[in-house]
């Protein structure tokens, strides 16, 4: 184990950002970065000190709402002696405070924290949307930079020497105002090309000073030249301050002044950059949980009018003879007493989860038929007749592998959609349960596995519209009593007014660990997006393991590059869930791993149609082409055993040296 006085590095790739935007009925999770706990301090479980931290750990917990996103607490008791007082607190990143993100990041770091540290007294866990850190010293109102960790997109800039620059100014401004500012946080935007913007972000602990929060965010920014030299992102997490910097937006803008996102990749709007937009937005904010997918929506709201009306007409030119009129859309409509009654007015018992767009219920309409409804956040930016006309074009996609949005309500401010009910819960629901992946035999999987494939297919290719899914994955994926898969929230991006033909967005929809790297880089996405998080949950179902489970365990790499290994040894087979090692057709598994290798290739281009992977899976003589290593590397956490890097110094960031023995900086590149 590392001692505290170690600046530690980690590789990770950096780009993580959580999406449950679309996801159906799971809910919102906190994407785990990291953690530090040294094993040189530990307490006796059971004893004064462990009844103190759990206290603490709930009062935090309890205090998640408070509007700056931040809370410290100490607890003790009268009977305890004073080594045993736990000082802890946390802190949400400041575009998302007092939301239901930082309420939800701090009770999964409460929890988690005594989980991957039992009997650890002093633990520093960070992720997306908080952090969270106690000991049995007091460190309150003291600037702590160690342990540090770093993280970095593993891409490269264009211009290295230039990127540096820009990058520099806009991290000297947060600096400066984020010290200043009353809640100790900044964001930045900065423009790097016409195309490019360089967002930056740094964030002190509330209870620290202005100079010391200054302090602690000049030298984390300091260290940028160190782990992120020309990198396309790069963190930098201390337990008093983080800095972090990406080429896309990652932290809630104003609603306001977020760049249109703009079809024809014109240069975005200049960028006078709001600082803060959680006292402007709750009510998004609230609903659209981890991400700000609301800064779409806001821009969708307050752009709507023109955009629709381009939108409008690409969807009568698209629509199959521009028959969306009264009566079909009458013929989707329900009453919203029908709805009221079927879901026993939005019972808790009838819920069925809830996703980023609002709750889910089950509902039993008066012919008996069972349906699932969703019921839209109120604030979704998009006017009645505009819902109308995307739900008319969306439940004209009728397929055995898409659930079926039988139509809709709009009454007041209640918007609700209503779709087939499909009776087996998720696919992740059985894929990552110890207990119940064994019910998924090969047989059942591959028929898993095609069905997707003949699904997205459907929506690529086969359907009036190109829709482009955007956020495929396990838990998009509904199984029927029979297994058969049926992919849910396609065409939400419809529905909530996101244009599907843009080529780039200011705002990522997707799920971490499934979105492809030129969309989480650039915001861009295609048909090859989807690809893409198909063979990510390709090689998850064939594994029985999540891609982010690579992340979240010292496994030294992903989910993709290990698959990548094992097939470049020539043991492709290795790769499978051990829950079925006995009953599996050999050439059908590793036809299914090759495919999926093939769609998480790199290059766009390079990985296959949504069509030739249905051939595939259906042709035993189709010869397929040899994968490329896929996109995202994982880079390994620091052992003696890697290579280093030697620093570059010619970076005009900053001239203070790292504070850190380079010699324990160590990192292995992509081979
Ligand atoms: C602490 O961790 C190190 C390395 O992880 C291990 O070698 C050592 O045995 C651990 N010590 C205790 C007391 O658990
Ligand atoms: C701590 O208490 C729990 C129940 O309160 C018990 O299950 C556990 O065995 C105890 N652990 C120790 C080490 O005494
Ligand atoms: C917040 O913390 C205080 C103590 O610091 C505690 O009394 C209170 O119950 C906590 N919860 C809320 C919701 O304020
Ligand atoms: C919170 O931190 C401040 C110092 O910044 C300290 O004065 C205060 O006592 C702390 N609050 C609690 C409840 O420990
Ligand atoms: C915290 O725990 C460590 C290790 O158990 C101990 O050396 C140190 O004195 C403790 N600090 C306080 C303030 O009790
Ligand atoms: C605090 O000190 C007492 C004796 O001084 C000792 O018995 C107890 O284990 C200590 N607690 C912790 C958490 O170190
Ligand atoms: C980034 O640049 C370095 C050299 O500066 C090179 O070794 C590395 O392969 C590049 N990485 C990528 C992903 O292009
Ligand atoms: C951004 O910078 C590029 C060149 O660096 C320039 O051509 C472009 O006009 C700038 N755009 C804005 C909106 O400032
Ligand atoms: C942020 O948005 C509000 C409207 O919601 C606007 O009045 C304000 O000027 C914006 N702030 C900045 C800095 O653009």
């Amino acid at each position: 184990m590392l001692p505290m006085n170690n600046l530690m590095l980690v590789s990770i790739l950096s780009s993580i950002f959580v999406v449950t935007l679309l996801s159906f009925p799971s809910p919102a999770e906190a994407v785990y970065l990291t953690h530090s706990c040294p094993n040189t301090t530990t307490f006796t479980p059971n004893s004064t000190f462990q009844s103190n931290l759990n206290r603490l750990l709930s009062t935090l917990s309890s205090n998640a709402t408070r509007p700056s996103g931040f809370y410290n607490a100490t607890a003790s008791s009268s009977s305890s002696a004073p080594n045993d007082t736990v000082y802890g607190l946390f802190l949400c990143r400041g575009d998302v405070a007092a939301t239901d993100a930082c309420k939800t990041c701090v009770s999964t770091a409460t929890s988690e924290a005594v989980q991957r540290c039992p009997t650890e007294k002093q633990v520093v866990i960070w992720y997306d949307d908080c952090m969270l850190r106690y000991s049995n010293e007091s460190f309150f109102s003291t600037a702590a930079e160690l342990p540090g960790y770093f993280m970095w997109n593993t891409q490269n800039a264009t211009e290295p020497a230039r990127f540096n620059q820009v990058l520099a100014t806009g991290m000297n401004d947060v600096v400066t105002e984020a010290a200043n500012d009353a809640d100790k946080f900044a964001t930045s935007q900065r423009n790097f090309s016409g195309l490019v913007s360089i967002y930056s972000l740094g964030q002190c602990t509330q209870d620290l000073s202005s100079a010391d929060c200054n302090r602690c965010l000049t030298g984390a920014k300091a260290q940028f030249p160190t782990c992120c030299n020309g990198k396309l992102g790069g963190r930098v997490l201390y337990p008093s301050c983080t800095v972090r910097y990406e080429v896309y937006p990652f932290y809630l803008q104003n609603s306001t002044s977020a760049p249109q996102p703009s079809p024809g990749a014109l240069p975005p709007p200049p960028p006078p950059l709001p600082r803060k937009g959680k006292s402007k937005i709750p009510t998004i904010v609230a609903i659209v949980v981890p991400i700000a997918v609301s800064v779409l929506l806001f821009v969708v709201g307050c752009c709507f009018i023109t955009r629709r009306a381009r939108k409008k007409r690409s969807a009568a030119a698209e629509a199959p003879s521009g028959e969306n009129d009264i009566s079909t859309i009458e013929s989707l409509q329900f009453d919203f007493s029908t709805i009221v009654a079927a879901t026993n007015n939005f019972s808790d018992e009838n819920k069925l989860g809830e996703g980023g767009f609002g709750q889910v219920y089950k509902g039993i309409l008066s012919n008996g038929q069972e349906v699932a409804v969703k019921r839209l956040s109120r604030n979704s930016g998009q006017g009645a007749e505009e819902f109308k006309n995307e739900i008319v074009l969306v439940a004209k996609l009728q397929h055995r592998n898409l659930v079926r949005l039988y139509g809709f309500c709009l009454e007041g401010e209640e918007k609700i959609l209503v779709y087939e009910y499909v009776s087996n819960k998720s696919l992740d629901y059985f894929l990552f349960d110890p207990e119940k992946q064994g019910q998924l035999d090969w047989s059942i999987r591959y028929k898993i596995i095609a069905g997707i494939a003949r699904g997205i297919m459907y929506l690529h290719e086969d359907s009036q519209l190109r829709i482009i899914h955007r956020d495929l994955k396990a838990s998009n994926i509904l199984l029927d009593g029979e297994m058969h898969p049926k992919i849910s929230d396609f065409g939400m991006a419809r529905i909530f007014g996101v244009d599907q033909t843009q080529a780039n967005t200011s705002r990522i929809v997707g799920t971490y660990g499934y979105m492809s790297p030129e969309y989480a880089m650039h915001g861009q996405f295609s048909v090859k997006s989807d690809l893409y998080s198909f063979g990510v949950l390709l090689l998850e179902i064939i594994s029985g393991k999540k891609n982010s489970y690579f992340f979240q365990t010292d496994a030294a790499e992903d989910l993709m590059s290990h698959a990548w290994k094992l097939w470049r040894d020539g043991t492709p087979l290795e790769l499978l869930d051990p829950s079925m090692r006995d009953s599996y057709s050999r050439s059908e598994v590793i036809r299914c791993i090759h495919i999926g290798l093939l769609c998480v290739q790199e290059d766009p281009a390079d990985r296959p149609t949504m069509q030739s992977v249905v051939l595939m899976l259906n042709s035993y003589s189709v010869t397929l082409p040899l994968p490329e290593q896929p996109a995202f590397f994982l880079r390994s956490r620091t052992e003696g055993n890697m290579p280093k890097i030697t620093l570059e110094s010619d970076l005009s960031i900053s001239k203070s040296t790292p504070s850190v023995d380079e010699a324990s900086i160590t990192a292995v590149y992509p081979r």
